[in-house]
């Protein structure tokens, strides 16, 4: 890693340090703090030195800060987000910080034996397994998480400097998860002038694409259950609201404990004409306000593992929901902070002890608690999932909502036309679904004029490479079943697929084959085989709810998903 550095407080620097005299250093570091970057390295080196001969300041030093900056010794991977923390603490606080970036090591080198030259120390440990230095100081804190390896950042107040805790507890955030993730350097940074707006922006970069697809599970979870009155528990900034809104004929209050929510959901609402529909009301979820038996369906994604008591909150739930109702809470937690998720096991254990009967822990595609009233539809309690789903794991996997959908389908069966209509009913994609026969295909086209789906849906003849379509002619294919693994060459097949995605593009393709003879299975080893003989590096083969082929084209790898 090359040595990053904030010039204002150039460490590698240091001069000859005076015992317990940080105001003299801080004077002498910064009158020489114009040099070149190359030689840093080696006056770290002798910075090193001069700190192991020098006794330093001990942890908890009073430290006459009297308009000198906090100064902040930092791992070089979280600079970009902590460059941004640090320049709103000095927005908001007036306060003065200086931050140095140094390699990792560098950092755990300087505070081994609890000594550093800093007011506060921010590092995170090479891999999950491992540990900084940084973690074993007295009074340390993990202010954030790495995303999606989930290494803590842990900070740690190495002088009483008046601006060092408070520094730390800005950067960790309200809930301990400003720095988010991402970015080269692993993390995104959000923040704004209050919890609500920083995760607005959090909902607008990172989630938007997933509340549709949310809302479509959520539908189908409730069994049927379109009208009457639904609470989302959580609602944040209405983004799922708007969307379970469009599916049903539900009234709708958005409850959240988060007071700043509420400028935020009632824009969101106003905007998509709902405002008579759906509803704010600020409160607490352990404690709802609102009668017995008086919700057809309660909701929540995203909220679940931040109330503190759960048990609670599902007691509420159920007291709530009226005996034909239907609860569904829950989550991917994909963005969550690591101390708000929970174990399936924990979970589990805490819906038992809640004595709510009808309440079970479903894990797929997210962690999700169900209660189904003992008078709900029977389909509520039968939801098994299906392609549905997989319209559901291709939007969150790809954020792919628009543009151009290929749809290989091996025939016009139930798989098939439900992921047509998963994907029509989260996505704004157009639709090529390709069969292979004319026959099957004429078919196909009466059942989806019939459906009045002919503006989103063409049908059309062929098979994978016996084609005509441009390179980068697709925003997305899919396929179910088969399609992929009866191509006599798989491995042109997989180069077709790929040929044919636009440069950000994503295919899935694949299934359960759960029923087909395993004469006609192909093992997963010898598709990842053929998959590194096409030279796409982006290829994988995924044992995930079935076994399927993922091409992406030209795009990050953003990590897994579950
Ligand atoms: C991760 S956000 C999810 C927001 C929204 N459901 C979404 O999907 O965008 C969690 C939300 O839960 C709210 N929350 C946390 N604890 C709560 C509680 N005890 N009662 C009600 N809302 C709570 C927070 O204020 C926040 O808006």
């Amino acid at each position: 890693m090359s040595r990053i550095q904030d010039t204002r407080f150039p460490l590698g620097k240091a001069p000859a340090l005076h015992v317990g005299d940080d105001r003299a250093r801080t004077a002498n570091v910064r009158s020489q703090c114009s040099g070149p970057p190359h030689a840093m390295r080696g006056l770290f080196s002798v910075w090193l030195v001069l700190l192991w001969c020098v006794p330093y300041v001990a942890h908890g030093q009073v430290r006459d800060d009297a308009g000198e900056p906090c100064r902040v010794l930092a791992d070089g991977r979280v600079e970009g987000p902590l460059r941004t923390i640090a320049e709103e603490y000095r927005r908001r606080t007036g306060a003065k910080v200086e931050i140095e970036f140094l390699p990792m090591a560098d950092v755990d080198a300087a505070v081994s034996g609890g000594r550093a030259p800093c007011d506060v120390v921010l590092a995170m440990p090479a891999d999950k397994k491992s540990e900084t230095p940084v973690g074993s100081l007295a009074g340390a804190k993990k202010v954030a998480w790495k995303y999606p390896s989930g290494e803590p950042v842990w900070a740690a107040a190495i002088t009483k400097h008046s601006q060092a805790a408070q520094f730390i507890t800005f950067v960790g955030g309200p809930t301990g998860h400003r720095l988010w993730s991402e970015s080269e350097a692993g993390f995104t940074i959000t923040s704004g002038p209050n919890h609500a707006e920083a995760y607005a922006w959090v909902v607008e970069n990172r989630l938007k694409h997933t509340y549709p697809m949310t809302a479509a599970r959520m539908m189908a979870e409730l069994g049927g259950i379109r009208k009457g009155t639904c609470i989302d528990i959580g609602c944040g900034t209405g983004m799922l609201d708007v969307e379970l809104a469009k599916r049903s004929e539900f009234t709708i209050t958005g409850l959240d404990i988060d007071a700043d929510m509420k400028p935020l959901f009632d824009k969101k609402i106003g905007d998509a004409g709902l405002q008579d529909r759906v509803s704010f009301v600020e409160g607490d979820a352990q404690k709802l306000p609102f009668p017995d038996n008086s919700a057809d369906a309660i909701v929540s994604r995203g909220t679940l593992t931040f109330i503190p008591d759960i048990a609670k909150c599902l007691r509420e739930v159920d007291r709530v929901l009226k005996p034909t109702g239907v609860a569904f809470l829950g989550g991917r937690y994909v963005y969550t902070p690591q101390k708000h998720k929970m174990t399936t096991e924990k979970l589990q254990q805490i819906v038992r002890n809640s004595g709510v009967a009808g309440a079970r822990v479903i894990d797929s595609r997210g962690q999700w608690v169900k209660i189904v009233g003992p008078q709900a539809p029977k389909a509520a309690a039968g939801f098994q999932g299906g392609p549905h789903m997989l319209a559901g794991r291709i939007v969150a996997d790809y954020a792919v909502t628009e543009g151009k959908c290929l749809l290989i389908c091996g025939s016009d069966g139930g798989l098939e036309q439900a992921l047509q209509k998963g994907l029509l009913e989260t996505t704004d994609v157009e639709i090529a679904a390709m069969y292979p026969s004319e026959k099957v295909a004429g078919e196909a086209r009466k059942r989806i004029e019939g459906a009045k789906l002919a503006d989103r849906i063409t049908c059309t003849t062929g098979s994978i490479g016996a084609w005509s379509f441009d390179e980068g002619s697709f925003d997305l294919i899919a396929g179910v079943g088969p399609v992929l693994i009866f191509q006599k060459d798989r491995q042109k097949a997989m180069q077709e697929i790929y040929r044919v995605l636009r440069p950000g593009g994503a295919a899935l393709i694949g299934g359960k084959f759960l029923h087909m003879p395993e004469f006609r299975k192909v093992s997963s080893q010898s598709l990842r085989e053929t998959a590194d003989k096409t030279g796409i590096s982006s290829i994988r083969v995924i044992d995930n709810m079935g076994q399927w082929v993922e091409i992406r084209k030209g795009i990050k790898d953003r990590g897994p998903r579950d």
